[in-house]
Protein backbone atom coordinates (compact mmCIF):
# COMPACT_ATOMS: atom_id res chain seq x y z
CA UNK A 1 0.00 0.00 0.00
CA UNK A 2 1.06 3.38 -0.99
CA UNK A 3 1.93 5.71 1.91
CA UNK A 4 -0.20 9.47 2.10
CA UNK A 5 1.06 11.28 4.43
CA UNK A 6 -1.09 14.24 6.13
CA UNK A 7 0.39 16.99 8.18
CA UNK A 8 -3.30 19.39 9.97
CA UNK A 9 -3.41 22.53 11.15
CA UNK A 10 -6.15 24.19 13.63
CA UNK A 11 -7.47 25.48 10.32
CA UNK A 12 -8.93 21.92 9.95
CA UNK A 13 -10.70 22.09 13.10
CA UNK A 14 -12.18 25.36 12.20
CA UNK A 15 -15.65 24.24 10.55
CA UNK A 16 -15.94 22.00 13.83
CA UNK A 17 -16.11 25.44 15.83
CA UNK A 18 -12.81 25.00 16.78
CA UNK A 19 -10.71 28.91 17.05
CA UNK A 20 -7.48 28.76 15.15
CA UNK A 21 -4.61 30.78 16.94
CA UNK A 22 -3.17 33.20 14.31
CA UNK A 23 -6.45 33.95 12.00
CA UNK A 24 -8.64 37.37 13.14
CA UNK A 25 -10.12 36.60 16.41
CA UNK A 26 -7.62 33.75 16.96
CA UNK A 27 -6.81 32.63 20.17
CA UNK A 28 -3.62 34.83 20.18
CA UNK A 29 -5.53 37.86 19.63
CA UNK A 30 -7.29 37.29 23.06
CA UNK A 31 -4.19 35.58 24.92
CA UNK A 32 -0.48 36.79 25.01
CA UNK A 33 1.55 33.18 24.52
CA UNK A 34 3.63 33.91 26.99
CA UNK A 35 0.98 33.82 29.69
CA UNK A 36 -0.91 30.79 28.84
CA UNK A 37 1.75 28.94 26.42
CA UNK A 38 5.16 28.43 28.27
CA UNK A 39 6.64 26.73 30.86
CA UNK A 40 7.59 30.05 32.72
CA UNK A 41 3.87 30.85 32.35
CA UNK A 42 2.73 27.31 34.52
CA UNK A 43 5.09 28.25 37.18
CA UNK A 44 4.53 31.97 37.10
CA UNK A 45 0.60 31.29 37.68
CA UNK A 46 -0.66 27.70 37.20
CA UNK A 47 -3.94 28.50 37.85
CA UNK A 48 -4.56 30.72 34.50
CA UNK A 49 -2.97 27.84 32.47
CA UNK A 50 -4.69 25.24 34.08
CA UNK A 51 -8.40 27.18 32.98
CA UNK A 52 -7.09 28.34 29.31
CA UNK A 53 -6.21 24.51 29.07
CA UNK A 54 -9.47 23.16 30.39
CA UNK A 55 -11.22 26.21 28.55
CA UNK A 56 -9.99 24.25 25.26
CA UNK A 57 -10.81 20.74 26.60
CA UNK A 58 -14.08 22.05 27.15
CA UNK A 59 -14.41 23.66 23.58
CA UNK A 60 -12.84 20.41 22.13
CA UNK A 61 -15.78 18.53 24.05
CA UNK A 62 -18.46 20.20 22.82
CA UNK A 63 -17.20 20.21 19.06
CA UNK A 64 -17.79 17.39 16.54
CA UNK A 65 -15.64 16.20 13.21
CA UNK A 66 -16.54 17.95 10.40
CA UNK A 67 -16.56 16.71 6.69
CA UNK A 68 -12.34 17.23 6.47
CA UNK A 69 -11.96 15.00 9.23
CA UNK A 70 -14.42 12.14 7.74
CA UNK A 71 -13.00 12.61 4.05
CA UNK A 72 -9.76 11.67 5.41
CA UNK A 73 -11.02 8.39 6.84
CA UNK A 74 -12.10 6.71 2.99
CA UNK A 75 -8.75 7.41 1.95
CA UNK A 76 -7.84 4.37 4.46
CA UNK A 77 -9.89 2.33 1.85
CA UNK A 78 -6.73 2.32 -0.41
CA UNK A 79 -3.89 3.64 1.01
CA UNK A 80 -1.59 3.37 4.19
CA UNK A 81 -2.82 6.95 5.82
CA UNK A 82 -0.56 8.33 8.57
CA UNK A 83 -1.82 12.06 10.31
CA UNK A 84 0.44 13.86 11.85
CA UNK A 85 -1.76 16.77 13.49
CA UNK A 86 -0.42 20.09 15.36
CA UNK A 87 -3.79 19.67 16.71
CA UNK A 88 -4.55 18.61 20.86
CA UNK A 89 -8.25 18.18 20.06
CA UNK A 90 -9.08 14.33 18.82
CA UNK A 91 -11.58 15.61 15.59
CA UNK A 92 -9.32 12.74 13.14
CA UNK A 93 -10.03 10.02 16.35
CA UNK A 94 -13.30 10.50 16.52
CA UNK A 95 -13.80 11.01 12.91
CA UNK A 96 -12.49 7.40 12.52
CA UNK A 97 -8.75 7.80 11.26
CA UNK A 98 -6.27 4.71 12.94
CA UNK A 99 -3.00 6.78 12.64
CA UNK A 100 -2.85 9.42 14.44
CA UNK A 101 0.26 11.44 16.13
CA UNK A 102 -0.03 14.41 17.91
CA UNK A 103 2.86 16.75 17.60
CA UNK A 104 1.83 19.21 20.47
CA UNK A 105 -0.04 16.93 22.71
CA UNK A 106 -3.55 16.13 23.75
CA UNK A 107 -5.92 17.60 25.50
CA UNK A 108 -7.63 14.03 26.49
CA UNK A 109 -4.17 13.12 28.33
CA UNK A 110 -2.26 14.80 31.37
CA UNK A 111 0.95 14.45 32.71
CA UNK A 112 3.42 14.33 35.63
CA UNK A 113 4.90 18.15 35.57
CA UNK A 114 8.12 16.38 37.49
CA UNK A 115 8.28 13.27 35.04
CA UNK A 116 7.06 14.01 30.87
CA UNK A 117 6.91 9.85 30.41
CA UNK A 118 4.21 9.84 33.36
CA UNK A 119 0.94 10.41 30.55
CA UNK A 120 -2.14 9.46 32.04
CA UNK A 121 -5.89 9.51 29.88
CA UNK A 122 -8.10 12.41 31.84
CA UNK A 123 -10.91 12.29 28.78
CA UNK A 124 -13.31 15.52 29.34
CA UNK A 125 -12.35 16.10 33.17
CA UNK A 126 -10.77 19.55 34.24
CA UNK A 127 -7.22 19.69 36.15
CA UNK A 128 -7.55 21.22 38.94
CA UNK A 129 -4.25 22.71 41.49
CA UNK A 130 -3.94 19.92 44.18
CA UNK A 131 -4.72 17.14 41.37
CA UNK A 132 -1.48 14.46 41.36
CA UNK A 133 0.03 12.30 38.45
CA UNK A 134 0.74 8.74 40.42
CA UNK A 135 4.10 9.49 41.24
CA UNK A 136 2.67 12.80 43.66
CA UNK A 137 3.71 15.42 41.48
CA UNK A 138 1.35 17.89 40.11
CA UNK A 139 -0.77 17.14 36.74
CA UNK A 140 -0.40 19.75 33.94
CA UNK A 141 -1.53 19.01 30.60
CA UNK A 142 0.38 16.91 28.29
CA UNK A 143 0.85 19.71 25.54
CA UNK A 144 3.92 20.91 24.22
CA UNK A 145 4.50 24.81 25.36
CA UNK A 146 6.32 26.73 23.55
CA UNK A 147 10.09 26.57 24.00
CA UNK A 148 9.79 22.84 25.01
CA UNK A 149 11.01 19.82 22.85
CA UNK A 150 8.93 18.13 20.40
CA UNK A 151 8.89 14.25 21.35
CA UNK A 152 7.11 13.10 18.47
CA UNK A 153 9.27 15.10 15.70
CA UNK A 154 11.45 12.41 15.14
CA UNK A 155 8.49 10.24 14.33
CA UNK A 156 6.99 12.59 12.19
CA UNK A 157 9.97 12.93 9.95
CA UNK A 158 10.61 9.50 9.16
CA UNK A 159 7.05 9.36 8.07
CA UNK A 160 7.32 12.23 6.44
CA UNK A 161 10.75 10.74 4.61
CA UNK A 162 8.43 7.46 3.62
CA UNK A 163 5.78 9.77 1.86
CA UNK A 164 4.79 8.43 -1.51
CA UNK A 165 1.94 11.53 -1.35
CA UNK A 166 2.02 14.32 1.51
CA UNK A 167 -1.08 16.70 2.16
CA UNK A 168 -0.81 19.75 4.24
CA UNK A 169 -4.23 21.01 5.76
CA UNK A 170 -5.53 24.39 7.58
CA UNK A 171 -2.19 25.38 8.84
CA UNK A 172 -0.19 28.78 8.33
CA UNK A 173 3.51 27.03 9.04
CA UNK A 174 4.60 29.50 11.23
CA UNK A 175 5.23 26.83 14.16
CA UNK A 176 8.66 25.29 13.60
CA UNK A 177 10.05 22.33 14.03
CA UNK A 178 6.09 21.49 12.42
CA UNK A 179 6.60 23.87 9.67
CA UNK A 180 10.15 22.05 8.64
CA UNK A 181 8.62 18.24 8.19
CA UNK A 182 7.69 19.11 4.56
CA UNK A 183 11.85 19.31 3.62
CA UNK A 184 11.61 15.47 4.61
CA UNK A 185 9.01 14.59 2.01
CA UNK A 186 10.94 13.23 -1.06
CA UNK A 187 10.92 15.98 -4.12
CA UNK A 188 9.54 13.13 -6.11
CA UNK A 189 6.56 12.93 -3.95
CA UNK A 190 3.57 14.78 -5.26
CA UNK A 191 2.37 17.21 -2.51
CA UNK A 192 -1.08 19.07 -1.71
CA UNK A 193 -2.05 22.65 0.11
CA UNK A 194 -5.46 23.05 1.59
CA UNK A 195 -5.74 26.11 3.26
CA UNK A 196 -8.45 29.44 2.76
CA UNK A 197 -5.08 31.55 2.59
CA UNK A 198 -2.16 31.47 0.89
CA UNK A 199 0.53 29.34 2.45
CA UNK A 200 3.93 30.22 1.55
CA UNK A 201 5.29 27.15 0.78
CA UNK A 202 8.93 26.47 -0.31
CA UNK A 203 8.48 23.55 -2.73
CA UNK A 204 6.20 22.43 -5.78
CA UNK A 205 2.85 22.22 -4.71
CA UNK A 206 -0.49 21.70 -6.07
CA UNK A 207 -2.25 25.09 -4.09
CA UNK A 208 -6.45 24.35 -3.30
CA UNK A 209 -6.90 27.22 -2.08
CA UNK A 210 -10.41 26.57 -0.15
CA UNK A 211 -11.97 25.66 3.32
CA UNK A 212 -11.01 22.47 4.40
CA UNK A 213 -14.92 21.28 4.17
CA UNK A 214 -14.60 21.62 0.60
CA UNK A 215 -11.03 21.37 -0.50
CA UNK A 216 -9.95 18.02 1.29
CA UNK A 217 -12.71 16.29 -0.68
CA UNK A 218 -10.92 17.39 -3.97
CA UNK A 219 -7.74 16.17 -2.36
CA UNK A 220 -8.86 12.37 -1.34
CA UNK A 221 -11.42 12.17 -4.77
CA UNK A 222 -7.94 12.74 -6.64
CA UNK A 223 -5.71 10.36 -4.42
CA UNK A 224 -8.75 7.50 -4.65
CA UNK A 225 -8.46 8.57 -8.82
CA UNK A 226 -5.04 7.44 -9.15
N1 LIG B 1 -10.18 25.30 6.43
C1 LIG B 1 -8.85 25.19 6.21
N2 LIG B 1 -7.96 26.06 6.71
C2 LIG B 1 -8.44 27.08 7.45
C3 LIG B 1 -9.79 27.27 7.71
C4 LIG B 1 -10.70 26.32 7.17
N3 LIG B 1 -12.02 26.38 7.35
N4 LIG B 1 -9.93 28.37 8.49
C5 LIG B 1 -8.70 28.85 8.70
N5 LIG B 1 -7.79 28.08 8.07
C6 LIG B 1 -6.34 28.21 8.01
C7 LIG B 1 -5.81 29.63 8.11
O1 LIG B 1 -5.84 30.25 6.83
C8 LIG B 1 -4.39 29.39 8.60
O2 LIG B 1 -3.47 29.19 7.53
O3 LIG B 1 -5.79 27.54 9.11
C9 LIG B 1 -4.52 28.09 9.41
C10 LIG B 1 -4.46 28.28 10.90
O4 LIG B 1 -3.17 28.74 11.26
P1 LIG B 1 -2.78 28.92 12.80
O5 LIG B 1 -3.88 29.59 13.52
O6 LIG B 1 -1.43 29.52 12.82
O7 LIG B 1 -2.76 27.38 13.35
P2 LIG B 1 -1.59 26.30 13.21
O8 LIG B 1 -0.81 26.49 11.98
O9 LIG B 1 -2.24 24.98 13.45
O10 LIG B 1 -0.70 26.67 14.46
C11 LIG B 1 0.41 25.88 14.76
O11 LIG B 1 0.75 27.11 16.76
O12 LIG B 1 0.05 28.16 18.68
C12 LIG B 1 0.50 27.02 18.14
O13 LIG B 1 0.57 24.99 19.19
C13 LIG B 1 -0.27 25.78 18.41
O14 LIG B 1 -0.40 23.79 17.06
C14 LIG B 1 -0.48 25.20 17.03
C15 LIG B 1 0.64 25.81 16.24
Amino acid sequence: MKKVVILTGAGISAESGIKTFRDSDGLWENYRVEDVATHEAYLRNPQLVLDFYNARRREVFKAKPNEAHRQLVRLEEKYDVRIITQNIDNLHEQAGSTNVLHLHGELTKARSDRNENLIIDIGEQDIHLGDKAPDGAQLRPHIVWFGEAVPNIEPAAKLCEEADFFVVIGTSMNVYPAAGLIHYVPQTSPCWLVDPKAVPISRTIKIIQEKAGTGVKRVVDELLSL
